[in-house]
């Protein structure tokens, strides 16, 4: 059973610029709920009881988030009841870590500071800017498929064929209807060298071994330390599997993910799904209506 997780979310936001200049884009809130609330969650879902968020500059709306904040939770005590039971329950929901990150150079440098807090255990990472919607948490998924192979597994999705480039990739032997046994990893491949077109999706179960291959790891790719190179060089002495995942991704770290997930998750909330369809509906029409006029 995995019972630690790392979330990395000391990453620069550009690509959600200016907003991530002075706020965290992992605390972007879908609705109302910050994106590393919903990513906590699945963490939570899915049997872990430790985790460490790696954090940097700029992020500490992420520690206030997961803290008390008293003064709140006495004007709610008064008023709103359920509010407060609500946020005394998020103060509450795991044992919280924090450890900064001191340069921002990738994904296998930010890991790497979990190395202590992880020791001899296996343990889950989950990107702190992508939400899984899924029936069976998806980090849960992946405890389960380590459960049978002790080895590092990695969650992957089908991405249309024209844009592998833009993700990390995986290829290999099919052992199962959703299971790869992996012999080639690469970040953001040319569409021709693509080895599949599955994308690394953003949780993974890790076992220590990765610590060592992290530093034996140069920079790649933006001249950052990639964790796909380091599971790549992992690769080299323990099997790594993919597992194509039963759920749905969003990455909320580019704008126009964050609009549909915005859209999609409020679609789904009762209090607003009718008059929120409604109000679609409309501007659609009217869109609609503009455009058959140019
Ligand atoms: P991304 O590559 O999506 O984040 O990393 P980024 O670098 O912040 O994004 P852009 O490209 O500049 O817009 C995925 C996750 O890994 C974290 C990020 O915070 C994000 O949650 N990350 C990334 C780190 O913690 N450290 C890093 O050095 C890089």
């Amino acid at each position: 059973m995995i019972k630690k997780a790392v979330i990395p979310a000391a990453g620069l936001g550009t690509r959600f610029l200016p907003a991530t200049k002075a706020q965290p884009k992992e605390m972007l809130p879908i609705i109302d709920t910050p994106t590393i609330q919903y990513v906590v969650q699945e963490a939570v879902d899915s049997g872990i009881e430790d985790i460490l968020i790696i954090t940097g500059k700029g992020k500490r709306a992420i520690e206030d988030h997961f803290d008390r904040n008293f003064e709140l939770e006495e004007r709610l005590q008064e008023k709103e009841e359920a509010m407060y039971w609500e946020m005394r329950k998020l103060s509450e929901m795991a044992n919280i870590y924090f450890i900064r990150q001191k340069e921002i150079i990738g994904l296998g440098d930010a890991i790497y500071y979990a190395r202590q807090h992880t020791g001899n255990e296996p343990f889950a990472v989950l990107l702190g800017d992508t939400i899984m919607d899924s029936v069976i948490p998806v980090t849960q998924q992946l405890s389960d498929i380590y459960a049978q192979y002790h080895s590092s597994v990695i969650a992957v999705e089908t991405v249309p064929a024209d844009k592998v480039n833009r993700y990390g990739i995986v290829g290999g032997k099919s052992i199962s209807d959703s299971i790869l046994q992996l012999d080639q990893l690469i970040e953001k491949p040319s569409i021709e060298s693509a080895p599949s077109n599955l994308a690394i999706a953003g949780r993974y179960i890790l076992t220590p071994e990765i610590f060592k291959a992290i530093e034996e790891t140069p920079k790649g790719k933006n001249n950052e330390l990639q964790l796909t190179d380091a599971m790549l060089n992992l690769l080299k002495t323990e099997n790594i599997y993919s597992h194509t995942i039963e759920g749905k991704r969003y990455d909320i770290g580019n704008k126009l993910d964050f609009l549909k997930t915005t859209v999609e998750f409020a679609l789904r909330r009762k209090e607003f799904a009718d008059p929120f369809y409604q109000f679609l509906q409309e501007i659609v029409a009217s869109h609609q209506a503009n455009s058959d006029k140019n």
